[in-house]
């Protein structure tokens, strides 16, 4: 029995109090199938995410069984919660999605247990015969009953639904509300379904109408037209608006001891089913990893504009580097060594030898932060959009057990390819056509990992804060496009400006630790010729600074999926 005692919910906005849900006390039978109902915004969301435990009441008590929720909350396995967004991939298949919520969710014996379960939720919730389809192309109808179906994976013994059948027509409502009735009755299992739709309440066991944070009844719907004095149940909420709200729940304090949900009464007869799917437990962090590491290449392979993206960027930008560098790096001038020559023609050759220094050294410097500048680019377009444009989905799972370890592991794994294979191909493309590019290969493909993993992380990080993929990306550009201005590396900053900015900007750690790797014996003077202006860092100093760079961005990656953002 589900029980909630004198719960309010309060949240403060400009230092005022406002009051969502208000003294509500309900009692709930178990395997009772129950509707709650009421106009847009009078809480339904907000009192299921208060019994799901996804909001803290701000006062009162709710039991589960004798057992108090504030001290031991509903597991990840007892509970299903429906959230009123959708919570599965366009791109995978209704069977790899819920073969993908049983990997995520539930630790199985073998594969023929997963089986059993993929099994028993496909027969039960009438998916068998899409099995192959695409999310994507699936009706709201089907797109319901996916929803219910993954949250099925773990057999729950209390499942909250909010607004699965909203945005359906007639018919499709009324198969929904069937099968969640049926999953009601099948297993005993307890559903509050919230709805708008005053249809079909006939199959409900009992019904609870909100009105502006207060229960105003709770009880048998074939009550439901008596006590509103209704002659149909579509003539309560314009009567609702005839009374205060405070009066209604007053009106309900005082009749409510005549009205219960019927499978209250039912309470001490009703038989424990105990199948052995009831007894599941939590998939392993290892597993959890698997499934979402495989579903991160599924989604991603699927989608042909990112694809197409990913390999224009790949390709073409190691092009353009090429195109500057086409023509090599000559050798710069020495000045002879003519003792008899006079000081005009000394002076001629002094010019000329600081003239080819200058332009040796740029188009090296300019290689080699054009090489950093459009791997930077490409880390913005790998990390950017990666948690924030998941971020309901992400929320939805933690709260059904997901580990935060799991989930940014796979995140790592999948861009650690994607930044290997961008720097490896980017510096060696470089290297086979500008082969007069100074510099030990390997110093400089270290670099360029470095630079395109610290962006990538530090993007990752900002889509792992920022509530939306739009602000995400928007500021993930932003910082790219800093990265060259704020180096140092084009125009000289003030000494107090740079020693400011210098330590947040990749570029200029990755483009000062390889022009230090690359002065060797010939272009030590060209790389001091274009570089006087700005102090080269040692290549192991930049390493490090690198490394922090990685470090500092997986650690907000890390706080912002904890952080709840529901
Ligand atoms: N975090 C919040 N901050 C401020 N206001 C909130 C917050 N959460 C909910 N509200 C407000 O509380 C009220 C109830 O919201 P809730 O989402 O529970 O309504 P609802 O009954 O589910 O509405 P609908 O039927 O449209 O889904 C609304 O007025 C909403 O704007
Ligand atoms: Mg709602």
């Amino acid at each position: 029995m589900l029980i909630l005692k004198n719960i309010c919910f309060n949240i403060r906005k400009d230092e005022e109090k406002i009051n969502l849900i208000k003294d509500n006390n309900l009692k709930i039978g178990k395997g009772s199938f129950v509707a709650v109902v009421g106009p847009s915004g009078c809480g339904k969301t907000t009192l299921l995410k208060i019994i799901a435990g996804i909001n803290e009441q701000s006062s009162g008590k709710i039991t589960w069984n004798e057992r108090d929720l504030a001290e031991q909350d509903f597991s990840p396995i007892e509970l299903g919660y429906v959230p009123q967004f959708s919570i599965a991939y366009d791109e995978l298949t209704v069977q790899e999605s819920i073969n993908i919520a049983i990997n995520i969710r539930v630790k199985t014996k073998d594969k023929s247990h997963a089986q059993n379960i993929y099994n028993r939720i496909v027969n039960h919730t009438g998916l068998d015969k899409l099995s192959d389809r695409r999310v994507k192309v699936l009706s709201g109808g089907q797109k319901r009953r996916l929803s219910l179906a993954l949250e099925l994976v773990t057999n729950p013994r209390v499942l909250l639904c909010d607004e699965v059948t909203s945005g359906l027509d007639p018919k499709s409502e009324n198969e929904i509300v069937s099968l969640m009735h049926s999953l009601s009755k099948d297993s005993d299992r307890t559903i509050i379904n919230v709805t708008h739709s005053l249809n079909n309440l006939d199959l409900y066991d009992s019904v609870i109408v909100l009105y502006d944070g207060f229960t105003v009844y709770h009880g048998p719907p074939s009550n439901l037209n008596h006590y509103f004095s209704v002659s149909s149940a579509e003539e309560i909420y314009p009567t609702l608006t005839k009374r205060e709200n405070i009066e209604w729940h007053e009106s309900w304090k005082k009749h409510s001891s005549k009205y219960e949900d019927p499978l209250l009464s039912r309470q001490t007869n009703s038989i424990e089913i105990h199948n052995q799917e009831q007894l599941l437990s939590q998939a392993s962090a290892a597993k959890q990893f698997h499934a979402l590491t495989l579903r991160k290449w599924k989604i991603f392979l699927r989608d042909r504009t990112q694809i197409v993206l990913h390999l224009g960027m790949l390709f073409l930008f190691p092009i353009l580097v090429v195109l500057f560098g086409l023509d090599g790096i000559d050798q710069p001038k020495t000045i002879p060594n003519q003792d008899n020559s006079d000081v005009i023609e000394q002076l001629n050759h002094q010019v000329s030898v600081s003239k080819s220094h200058m332009k040796i050294g740029s188009l090296i410097s300019g290689l080699v932060m054009f090489q950093v500048i459009l791997l930077t680019l490409m880390a913005s377009n790998n990390s950017s959009r990666e948690i924030a444009g998941e971020r309901e989905i992400l929320e939805k799972e933690k709260f059904s057990g997901l580990r935060i370890s799991s989930y940014l592991l796979s995140k790592i794994g999948f861009l650690l390819i994607l930044v290997l294979l961008q720097s490896v191909w980017m510096g060696i493309f470089v290297q086979i056509f500008v082969p007069s590019l100074p510099g030990n290969i390997i110093t400089k493909l270290i670099v360029l990992f470095l630079v395109n993993a610290s962006m990538t992380s530090i993007c990752l990080g900002i889509s792992g804060i920022m509530r939306n993929p739009e602000q995400s990306s928007l500021l993930s550009i932003y910082l790219v496009g800093f990265q060259l201005p704020l180096s140092g590396a084009i125009l000289a900053l003030p000494n107090w400006i740079s020693q400011i900015t210098q330590p947040f900007i990749s570029a200029y750690w990755a483009w000062s630790g390889s022009l230090d790797s690359m002065k060797g014996e010939y272009f030590g003077q060209s790389i001091d010729a274009v570089t006087q202006d700005t102090s080269l860092q040692s290549i192991n100093i930049c390493v490090v600074w690198l490394v922090i760079h990685i470090v500092v961005g997986l650690f907000f990656s890390y706080i912002g999926a904890k952080r709840p953002q529901w």
